[in-house]
């Protein structure tokens, strides 16, 4: 596995490698790999010639009072368990090589950038897709691998792709979970023993949702009710939102017949964990 730092050395190493024909898949990460990360690099194996990796905390999707200094890193772990993966290149830009003092352009996807995670972090997806949209021109990417745990972003970067005829296809793979149905997720590590005992009511809530609709429910209203309460079953959980959602637009749906996204955000002190499930009614 190469390590390459200078966004330009990357740039020359995908072009080369298309001009020798070879398909290049990409995962961008923000590091503290786990095995959500690590079934997307599996997936880029499979499917491309090339498998480059970036780990970079991206400063730009965090908000002032977020977790950016706290964000979980251990960079030599990280390596280790891509060695594993035979990844071809693991791309680790600095800060000031990524975003120079006078960088002034941003991408912006309106209307989905600002619903469920964006109302209350309104930095995030202004960030993701700035930065991707530069990692995309650096990396050249044929594919790019992203976990469907963030839903919204995977919408968000679909859409950005489209909208600006990005030549990429862009591939979601499933939320990989915990022994109790937690979605792995790196800021899982902030949870003291009980919090992560409690977080995995955050699925339970989701699968009864699921299992209720599936069963025939389609009462939207009193099927929230249903799943709040349950989450409100751990009084030290604080919802930021619990929502049944159009997948294709996140619009909040009016009745429960086909495809409806059960989407959720919730914190455990300061701890903010999102997941989802995609529930279609027959
Ligand atoms: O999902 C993440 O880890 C980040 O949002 C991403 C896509 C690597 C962009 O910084």
């Amino acid at each position: 596995m190469k390590l390459i730092k200078d966004p330009q050395g990357m740039h020359s190493f995908s072009l080369k490698a298309k001009y020798r024909g070879k398909t290049i898949g990409f995962v961008p990460t923000m590091g503290y790999l786990h095995e959500g990360h690590l079934s997307l690099v599996e997936a880029a194996r499979g499917k491309s010639d090339v498998v480059i990796v970036s780990i970079f905390v991206n400063p730009l999707q965090f908000g002032a009072n977020e977790d950016f200094d706290r964000y979980p890193r251990d960079f030599n772990h990280d390596k280790k368990q891509l060695q594993n993966f035979d990844v071809d290149v693991l791309f680790i830009p600095s800060r000031d090589d990524i975003y120079q003092e006078s960088h002034r352009t941003f991408v912006d996807v309106e209307g989905l950038s600002k619903r469920l995670c964006g109302i209350s972090r309104p930095a995030l997806f202004r960030g993701v897709t700035t930065i991707l949209a530069k990692f995309f021109n650096i990396v050249s990417p044929d594919f790019v691998f992203m976990g469907e745990k963030d839903f919204q972003q995977l919408l968000i970067v679909r859409q950005m792709v489209r909208d600006l005829n990005l030549p990429v296809e862009v591939i979601g793979l499933p939320t990989v979970r915990e022994f109790d149905g937690l979605a792995m997720s790196s800021r899982n590590k902030y949870l003291s023993p009980k919090e992560r005992q409690n977080a995995a009511v955050l699925c339970q809530a989701l699968n009864l949702g699921r299992q209720e609709i599936e069963k025939g429910e389609r009462d939207k209203h009193k099927l929230l009710l249903r799943l709040r309460s349950l989450v409100g079953t751990i009084p030290s959980i604080r919802l930021d939102y619990l929502v049944m959602v159009d997948p294709d637009t996140l619009a909040e749906k009016k009745d429960l017949n086909g495809r409806t996204l059960l989407a959720l955000a919730a914190y455990f002190g300061k701890t903010r964990l999102i997941d989802n499930i995609l529930v279609e009614a027959k």
